[in-house]
């Protein structure tokens, strides 16, 4: 139809003009706020005070997995079933959910990794009011307290966190809708009814039932409070007291889309409180401080997938990807909260201490008038059930354990994934793109991928070429093959409706689309305007998607091609809040709502499938995703969006990362240069400086900006970020051996600075430096015209070495570091060692036998640890047959060792060219032993102004057993 056709084109075009344009910030009123969200409104209309619910401890039910007892709501006596688990590694899940609801809520899927493995909870103490529960050898303490019904978990005398203290639990039970028209009617006649018994009945008559009245009154409160204990399980007669027809119960309308509800108002809501934290941290996505803010008088922060164009910084709105797991961290613990909804969500936080500057805070000491200070989380979503996993620490490495041995670790990603990536949106033809490649060999900049945004498919097909531009996609792919370079292009899941196109007539045919509400394949509106969208949450549907990665499905494709998948929110340009409407039906007969923030998930998810399958099972996938849930670090990067290019956007791109490391996704990065609008030279320069020490590198441009290649600013500018991209490269091995540990233990790659420095206040907050491992700390210059910068060296006697000038400090000490244009601050910590590559090539394959320096930095003591971890850097072998080198390096008493895991075994020619060692005493000699006893001098040079030792052609091989002696 024409006109349809019509206003489809205009809805895309005004979309494209809306990201062309350079309006200032996204338009707040295209999405909700909590005031606007009838769920998130009514729940917390509900202010603290003694809850409805109660727990039944009669009902009390304790087998070796779980405890499991009844909730009443004493207003509509609905029964709800809570389930206490204990979990192996000081974890406890805690379960909420009807007993008897209507329809089976939905219950998040394929996030955990696994069932959980329980340890035995037992009873250690009830009487009438309350319930002790111990486990893990009785370190840990469940309190259920009855009437009313709140949780608290203690580690000996002290409590760690209590559950609806507050009273805030809101549980939605599921009702049929009691249709007003048959009310009404039934009202009409109650009320003639009554008319036509009080003719009859005398006043005789009427002293009597009063009397009888008297007497049933006294029995029914009886009654009610055995009913009370024995909960009745049907839902009939119960929402009596309930407010059952508030606004946006049973529909919902924002702007011009109005939301069905056919399951009417099935939110959840809870409480924490943290007695003894004032730092949160964690619940990414948000473009905001890595601290937590209290969210009084504002908006609760939201996690809800979504496009937002144009985002805004430093507020609690909604982006792209959400992981519900929050941190709080304090100078003896920290913990988490895990809560397992795959619905729009909303945290609420809220402090004592909130507002208190820290003078305030002394006059209450002094004064003894210092409360503890506490932080309280509220956690609403709309639907589902309550699905909560506290997870106790104490340290924060713990924490990254616990949450990681539930939703799995980040997945190993080959090495050219975490080198440098080119792309821009659009590297408009096969010409353009081989002369892109050919720009960084003149250049002589080491580059390793280059990306292809959506004009490159036959008009928005994905999995197709476009046939004018990109006609030989295979000899493309060739000629970056022969350079060991690779190539991404882009694959987003919404699929143009048009019946020829295998893809969708396939998905049509095989009925793999969400559905409407009424039944009918769902349609919206994306980049190749009308478009359907595979039901992802269907096994099947991902497995078929999967098998698309073929080379034989996708044509043109070839093993050094990988995949973007972008607009996985789902973006949908004319869908409410620019994303699918909430009563879409999904496999099951799940409403969208129930799924929504798990959608990305699973996109990510069949696309990393597919290219493990196109290669029989031995190579290892990468695939970026923009939308994202807890558990996508098993599926490849992620990354911040579309940010502008201004120095906030920068600037936030710090805490972005880091928050998202917390929850697990250690593969982040921002556009590097900022996708909308055009950097200044001197911005380009610095976000290049940035971009080199975060996990995923890659720079990134809108479609109207000008080209931004990193010869086009100038040769000054030209030089600088080569010599960025050149020290990213030359650390990979570094980098590879932090993701490898991020992969094997779940501890994050890019750290902020409390997470190695837990008992170190000053460090609580900061968010524009952060450690790589626990090896480099990094300073980038975020501001512009700066000359210097300061920065935070902490830990007490702990030094640190400036890995330019290696120049030593020690630590703790606010440093004033003189920066020029050319670098930023950078540190490596006393007490590490680290390999680098320091020969850079054109690309990281290019370097893969290349010889390895090591930086052995030493600490106050004289002494250094580090590892490093080898393997072919693109297959699973590492796992599979044990083909790798993992290596570690200990210098004590004046001599460095390397020892090799015995089990790995992997062939490399790469060797040992040098070896620096930072803060070294001058040596009279220094000789290097080999297992076989033979002992040799080695050259070397020292440099007494900065006490840098630098020993000459160990060569050795890098797999290689040795000790080296400075004497
Ligand atoms: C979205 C992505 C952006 C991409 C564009 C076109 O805006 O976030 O990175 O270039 O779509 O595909």
């Amino acid at each position: 139809m024409a006109a349809p056709q019509r206003s489809v084109r205009c809805i895309v075009l005004t979309w494209v003009a809306l990201h062309i344009t350079t309006t200032e910030a996204v338009d707040r009123s295209n999405f909700k706020t909590c005031e606007q969200s009838a769920f998130c409104k009514r729940q917390r209309n509900v202010k603290p005070e003694n809850s409805p619910y109660r727990a039944l401890l009669n009902s009390l039910d304790v087998t070796r997995e779980s405890v499991k007892l009844q909730l009443i709501n004493e207003v509509n006596k609905v029964p709800l079933l809570l389930e206490v688990y204990g979990l192996r590694g000081n974890m406890t899940r805690i379960k909420i959910n009807e007993l008897n609801p209507l329809q089976p809520r939905y219950e998040v899927r394929d996030v955990l990794v696994r069932e959980p493995p329980t340890v035995p909870l037992t009873v250690v103490g009830k009487d009438e009011d309350s319930v002790e529960l111990s486990f893990e050898n009785k370190l840990y303490k469940v309190i259920i307290t009855s009437k009313p019904f709140r949780m608290d978990i203690m580690t000996g005398n002290e409590l760690l966190l209590s559950i609806n203290s507050r009273g805030l639990m809101v549980f939605e039970h599921l009702r049929k809708r009691k249709d007003s028209y048959t009310e009404k009617i039934s009202n009409t006649v109650g009320s003639m009814w009554n008319k036509i018994k009080n003719v009859f009945i005398s006043e005789e008559k009427e002293e009597e039932n009063v009397e009888n009245q008297e007497v049933k009154g006294e029995s029914e409160a009886a009654d009610e409070e055995a009913q009370a204990e024995k909960p009745e399980d049907t839902n009939s007669q119960k929402e009596n007291e309930e407010k059952e027809d508030e606004a946006g119960m049973w529909e919902e309308t924002f702007k011009t889309h109005t939301d069905s509800k056919p399951n009417g108002p099935s939110s959840v809501g809870l409480d924490f409180s943290l007695p003894g934290f004032e730092h949160v941290y964690g619940i990414p996505e948000h473009a905001d401080n890595l601290k937590l803010k209290t969210t009084e008088g504002g908006d609760p922060y939201r996690l809800y997938n979504l496009d937002v164009f144009q985002y805004e910084i430093f507020n609690p709105m909604a982006l792209y990807g959400a992981v519900p797991l929050l941190l709080a961290h304090n100078l003896r613990r920290t913990l988490g909260i895990f809560w397992l909804n795959a619905a729009e969500t909303w945290v609420d936080i809220s402090s004592n201490t909130a507002g208190k500057t820290l003078f305030g805070k002394m006059l209450d000491y002094v004064q003894g008038a210092n409360e503890i200070p506490q932080t309280d989380v509220r956690w609403i979503s709309e639907s589902g059930i309550i699905d909560v996993f506290l997870l106790l620490g104490p340290s924060p490495f713990d924490v990254f354990k616990q949450y990681t041995s539930l939703t799995g670790t980040q997945a190993l990603p080959p090495l050219f994934a975490i080198s440098y990536h080119q792309c821009r949106w659009n590297y408009n033809d096969e010409d353009d793109v081989r002369t892109v490649d050919a720009g960084f060999d003149e250049h002589d900049i080491p580059y390793d991928v280059i990306w292809l945004d959506i004009e490159h498919t036959d008009g928005k097909r994905y999995f197709t070429w476009d046939p004018n531009k990109f006609p030989n996609p295979k000899e493309m792919l060739q000629n970056l093959a022969s350079k060991k370079r690779k190539m991404v292009s882009i694959v987003d899941p919404h699929i143009k409706i048009d019946s020829g196109y295998k893809i969708h007539t396939t998905i049509q045919s095989r009925n793999f689309y969400i559905k409407t509400k009424d039944g009918n394949d769902y349609e919206g509106w994306c980049w190749p305007g009308s478009a359907g969208y595979p039901d992802f949450t269907n096994p099947e549907m991902r497995s078929w998607w999967a098998s698309m990665f073929a080379y034989d499905q996708y044509e043109g494709s070839m093993d050094n091609l990988y995949t973007w998948n972008d607009m996985n929110e789902p973006s949908v340009f004319n869908g409410p809040e620019v994303t699918m409407h909430k009563d879409a039906v999904h496999m099951g007969g799940f409403e969208h709502r129930d799924v929504h923030n798990l959608y990305a998930l699973y996109v990510q998810m069949a696309t990393s499938d597919g290219q493990i399958q196109r290669s029989g099972g031995t190579e290892r996938p990468f695939v970026l995703t923009r939308g994202f849930f807890a558990g996508s670090q098993r599926y490849g990067a992620v990354w911040t969006g579309d940010n502008s290019a201004e120095w906030d956007h920068l600037k936030v791109s710090v805490p972005m990362c880091l928050s998202l490391a917390l929850a697990g996704i250690s593969f982040c990065g921002a556009d590097v240069g900022g996708f909308f609008k055009h950097p200044s030279p001197e911005l380009l320069v610095r976000w290049y400086q940035a971009g080199a020490y975060q996990p995923f590198f890659r720079a990134h441009a809108h479609l109207d900006t000008p080209r931004r290649e990193p010869w086009l600013f100038g040769d000054d500018n030209k030089l600088i970020i080569r010599t960025a991209i050149r020290e990213r490269y030359s650390l990979l091995p570094f980098w590879y051996t932090l993701f490898y540990h991020a992969y094997r233990t779940g501890e994050p790659v890019m750290r902020a600075m409390w997470v190695q420095f837990p008992d170190d206040m000053n460090t609580f907050s900061l968010d524009d430096q952060y450690m790589l491992g626990d090896a480099l700390l990094v300073r980038p210059v975020m501001e512009p015209s700066v000359r210097g910068i300061q920065v935070y060296l902490p830990g007490k006697g702990q030094v640190w070495y400036n890995v330019h000038s290696h120049q030593r400090h020690t630590g703790p000490q606010n440093l004033y570091e003189p920066v020029t244009i050319g670098t930023i601050p950078v540190y490596q910590r006393g007490g590490t060692v680290i390999a680098r590559k320091e020969r850079v090539r054109r690309s990281s394959s290019c370097m893969q036998d290349d010889p390895y320096t090591l930086y052995v930095a030493l600490n106050g003591q004289n002494t250094a640890q580090g590892d490093l971890f080898i393997d072919d850097g693109h297959t699973f072998n590492f796992e599979k047959k044990n083909e790798y080198i993992y290596k570690k390096f200990n210098f004590v008493n004046n001599s460095l060792t390397s020892s090799t895991d015995p089990v790995g075994h992997y062939k490399t020619a790469a060797w040992i060219e040098r070896i620096v060692i930072l803060g070294a005493r001058k040596p009279a000699t220094v000789t290097i032993k080999l297992p076989d006893g033979t002992e040799s001098n080695l050259n070397f040079e020292y440099n007494t102004e900065t006490s840098v030792l630098t020993i000459r052609k160990p060569a050795v091989n890098i797999a290689a057993e040795w000790s080296l002696y400075i004497r």
